[in-house]
């Protein structure tokens, strides 16, 4: 079995159900359930006894021991962290501790049980870290994309955390010999996406016939992912990746936000549109600047293509087209998410668990 962190998140959920989607072996899956974890994205495998939810913190020493001795996990795959830049700006502390602190600790409680196991599966073991693109800074307009050899220029709170992170695998594994991963990925977008960062954001509000935010000029350029690509480049690098490499996760699919906010605005008019018969772009507003905003991301995967042979299997046209269509299939989950009601679900679905 693995044992995943931050599986009640954005991309955990969506790593968790492809996972029991297309193998049997289990999953334990630790997750805090902060703002950003949702247990009514995982309601389809609630009943699945190839799926444990466990209910706690990374940075818990004592809970994370006793999981890894309990389950004798094969791999640990760590998707938990804070991850909102505009949270980051407004509070740095919990990026702080759990990103680092929190990487700390697991780092610390994976290497105790690893360092005990027999040696044909202290070999076999693996300690993959979720990361993101955002820990090589920003770039111009005319520079190549990142590598995975480009300097590590982190700018804001969240950034700066999750490379601090990265740096602590590296360190376990060069120092400790932890046999770790870690992949780098840019920026994700698809189902049970929590609707403050950009894309759910401008679907809800859309429909909420709310204005939707541009930051400054709108021309800061992104590298999107459909999620479930994102979960593929994971598998694939906890199988075949070699021990102690760096793999940058992408799919050459560099858009300016306006870009994003118009192609939204487009799609929902085709598929649901404004009762008034107006385009959703009259919606868009710009607003200030998020401060530190950095100006472009781009991600060479080249790596993980020839080496491992990943490849996307969406393109940006046909992974936003899902996207808008999950949010107008899920209402009920859009609507919970806003009212609060999300956070009652592990109360009702696991009072007996
Ligand atoms: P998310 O904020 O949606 O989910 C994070 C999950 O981690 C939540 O379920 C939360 O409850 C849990 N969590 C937070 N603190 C915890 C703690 N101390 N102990 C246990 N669980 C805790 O984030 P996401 O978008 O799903 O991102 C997952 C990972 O992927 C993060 O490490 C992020 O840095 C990385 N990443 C995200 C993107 C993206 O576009 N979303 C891109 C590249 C990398
Ligand atoms: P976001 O989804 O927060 O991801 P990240 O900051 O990790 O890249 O934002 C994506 C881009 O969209 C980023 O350049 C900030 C911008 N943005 C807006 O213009 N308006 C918004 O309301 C939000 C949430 C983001």
């Amino acid at each position: 079995m693995i044992l995943i962190t931050g599986g009640a998140g954005f991309i955990g959920a969506n790593f968790v159900l492809d996972w029991l989607a297309q193998c049997d072996e289990p999953v334990v899956n630790l997750d805090k359930l902060t703002y950003a974890g949702n247990l009514e994205s995982l309601s389809a495998v609630q009943a699945d006894a190839r799926h444990c939810f466990v209910h706690g913190d990374i940075g818990d020493g004592d809970l994370v021991t006793r999981l890894l001795n309990q389950h004798q996990p094969r791999a640990v795959v760590n998707f938990a962290a804070e991850s909102h830049v505009d949270r980051s700006i407004h509070g740095p502390g919990d990026f702080i501790q759990t990103n680092i602190v929190g990487t700390y600790s697991l780092l610390e409680s994976v290497r105790g049980y690893w360092s005990a196991l027999p040696a044909d599966q202290k070999t076999a073991f693996r300690f993959l870290h979720v990361s993101t693109d955002e820990v090589y800074g920003s770039l111009g307009k005319d520079e190549p994309a990142f590598t995975e050899r480009h300097h590590i220029e982190p700018n804001s709170p969240y950034s700066a955390s999750k490379a601090a992170s990265d740096h602590l695998v590296r360190a376990w594994h060069h120092t400790y010999g932890l046999p770790v991963l870690t992949t780098n990925c840019s920026n994700n977008y698809g189902p049970y996406h929590f609707p403050e960062k950009l894309i759910p954001l401008l679907i809800v509000n859309s429909l909420a016939g709310k204005n939707l935010p541009v930051y400054g000029d709108g021309q800061q350029i992104r590298d999107w992912l459909y999620v479930k690509d994102h979960c593929s480049a994971i598998r694939r690098v906890l199988e075949a990746g070699r021990v102690g490499e760096i793999y940058n996760v992408g799919g050459w699919n560099e858009k300016a936000n306006l870009e994003i906010v118009h192609t939204v605005c487009a799609l929902l008019d085709e598929m649901r549109p404004r009762d008034d018969g107006r385009p959703y772009h009259e919606q868009i507003t710009y607003v200030t600047d998020r401060p530190g905003h950095d100006r472009r991301y781009a991600i060479d995967a080249r790596k993980l293509e020839q080496e491992l042979g990943w490849k996307p299997a969406e393109t940006f046209e046909s992974g936003i087209r899902k996207t808008v269509q999950w949010y107008l299939a899920n209402p009920d989950w859009v609507t919970h998410v806003q009212s609060g009601a999300y956070r009652e679900w592990v109360q009702t679905q696991y009072a007996d668990q």
